[in-house]
């Protein structure tokens, strides 16, 4: 049977399910209906040094149909009392004892840090994050990711705050950055107990056209912030799993970054996160999701056989390699199935200006599929991307595809195509038509 608790990096809780320091974590009342809803932890909206906040301060990303793809924020940490705070903590650990409770803190100076850290675990809590992350406003000052995107910085400050924490540490990363494995070593070399990433992406979320001003609007102004929700979850993953397989790193890493749903959170589970932490959803849907996280998670570990969270973590980083280790002999083409195909043709449309010409359409239009020209398709995928019936383009493994040979391979026995013109390299095999075929039609009419 699935077992959903987890220990993580000694901070146990009931299950992987964490609020993020955020919006929903702002406040007692929050945390204590969350806990009483079903998540398994909570990283408190980040305290330290006083704020004051403007309005409006969300913009987002209305993807065609689907609001808020992607949130902007550009507001800062919490902008209440450290005393209100402190004393709310203690309150909800009163009714959650075995809730996992992480005070984000974020202050400037060595005793500043010293003293919130003996505050925050006089308050009772369970662990310390550290927010290295905040890409507006706090930067400016001198914190958060102007901190995140200086390693010798983070070493420093992990370092100071673990000179008196007694409970872990964790140090949330900034992907502001070029390499998050080079922030995440030195949290290592400053004594972090674990990793988490990652906080938002600076962004400027959209412009209001007639008025000429960037959302979200204050007065006549704005300014860019921090990119969350759906939009980032690839990044996120990507960070995380770079993190995972860096040997140098070896700290339990809490994923962040566009979970939704308990899919996304197995996502992070199988590239090497050991919890998860959402805002965004939260923020959108409520405290509600986590009923689905749970139960959804608690069947594919029985499904899978996984006793543990930890059975899951990592999993899929042995899939993972440098693209001079995949397969150059795989091969797939695309099939279309034809009972399920209702003759939209994005699938020709896609691929004949987007890819490699490689679907046509029948003489016949009365009969409405379209046909995939074997010997021109690449297995690129895009047609099944764009396909809007499920299942119904698949991508069908040819018989060369049995054979291997990689780049890395190719490149030790001296046999890869080295110049310009090289008459081994890919594209040549690629069949393609005469520029000026493009312009038939309209010769035709000209005609
Ligand atoms: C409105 C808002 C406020 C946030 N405030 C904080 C904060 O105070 N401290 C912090 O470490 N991260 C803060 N974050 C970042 C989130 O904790 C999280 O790292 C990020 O939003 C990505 O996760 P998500 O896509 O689930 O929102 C905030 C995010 C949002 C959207
Ligand atoms: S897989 Fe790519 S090349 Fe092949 S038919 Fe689809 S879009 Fe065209
Ligand atoms: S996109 Fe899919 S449904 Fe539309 S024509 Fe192509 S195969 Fe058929």
């Amino acid at each position: 049977m699935a077992n959903l608790s987890v220990n993580f990096a000694g901070i146990k809780a009931p299950n992987p399910f964490w609020l993020a320091s955020g919006p929903p974590s702002n406040t007692g009342y929050q945390v204590m209906k969350a806990f009483d809803t079903g998540w398994g932890g909570a990283v408190w909206k980040t305290m330290g040094v006083p704020t004051i906040n403007v309005s409006s301060r969300y913009g987002g990303v209305n993807y065609h149909k689907t609001r808020l793809m992607g949130l902007n924020n550009i507001e800062l940490i919490s902008d209440r009392r450290l005393s209100d705070n402190l004393r709310d903590i203690e309150e909800v650990k009163k009714h959650f004892p075995n809730h996992a409770i992480i005070a984000s803190l974020m202050v400037q100076t060595r005793e500043e840090w010293h003293q919130i850290v003996k505050d925050a675990e006089n308050a009772g809590v369970d662990g310390i994050e550290l927010n290295f992350g905040c890409p507006h406003g706090m930067c400016e000052r001198g914190m958060g990711s102007a901190v995140g995107q200086e390693p010798r910085l983070v070493e420093l400050i992990t370092s100071w705050v673990m000179e008196v924490a007694k409970t872990p540490v964790i140090v949330k990363l900034t992907p502001n950055i070029t390499d998050i494995t080079e922030t995440a070593k030195a949290a290592k070399r400053g004594g972090a107990d674990a990793i988490s990433l990652i906080n938002t992406i600076q962004s400027i979320i959209g412009i209001d056209i007639d008025n000429f001003i960037s959302y979200p609007i204050v007065g006549s102004m704005s300014t860019n912030g921090g990119y969350s929700g759906p939009a980032i979850k690839p990044i996120a993953l990507n960070m995380v799993k770079n993190c995972a397989l860096d040997k140098e790193i070896g700290i339990p890493i809490s994923g962040i970054g566009g979970i939704e749903t308990w899919r996304d959170a197995v996502e992070f589970f199988l590239l090497g996160a050991g919890t998860v932490q959402v805002c965004t959803a939260v923020m959108h849907y409520g405290f509600g999701i986590v009923k689905n996280m749970s139960h959804g998670l608690e069947q594919y570990m029985n499904e899978k056989g996984f006793q543990s969270v930890d059975e899951i973590t990592g999993k899929a980083l042995r899939h993972v390699t440098e693209w001079e280790n995949l397969n150059l002999k795989y091969e797939v083409i695309a099939a279309i199935d034809q009972q399920k195909c209702i003759g939209c043709h994005l699938c020709f449309i896609a691929c004949e200006d987007g890819a490699y010409q490689a679907i046509t359409l029948p003489k016949d239009l009365t009969d409405k599929i379209p046909v995939v020209l074997a010997e021109r398709c690449v297995g690129c995928n895009l047609c099944a991307l764009v396909c809007p019936v499920e299942h119904c383009i698949t991508m069908i493994k040819t018989k060369r595809g049995n054979e291997v040979e990689t780049w890395k391979q190719r490149t030790e026995a001296g046999n890869i195509p080295s110049t310009f013109d090289d008459a081994m390299a890919g594209g040549l095999q690629h069949p393609s038509y005469n520029p000026n075929d493009a312009l038939k039609n309209r010769q035709n009419d000209e005609n």
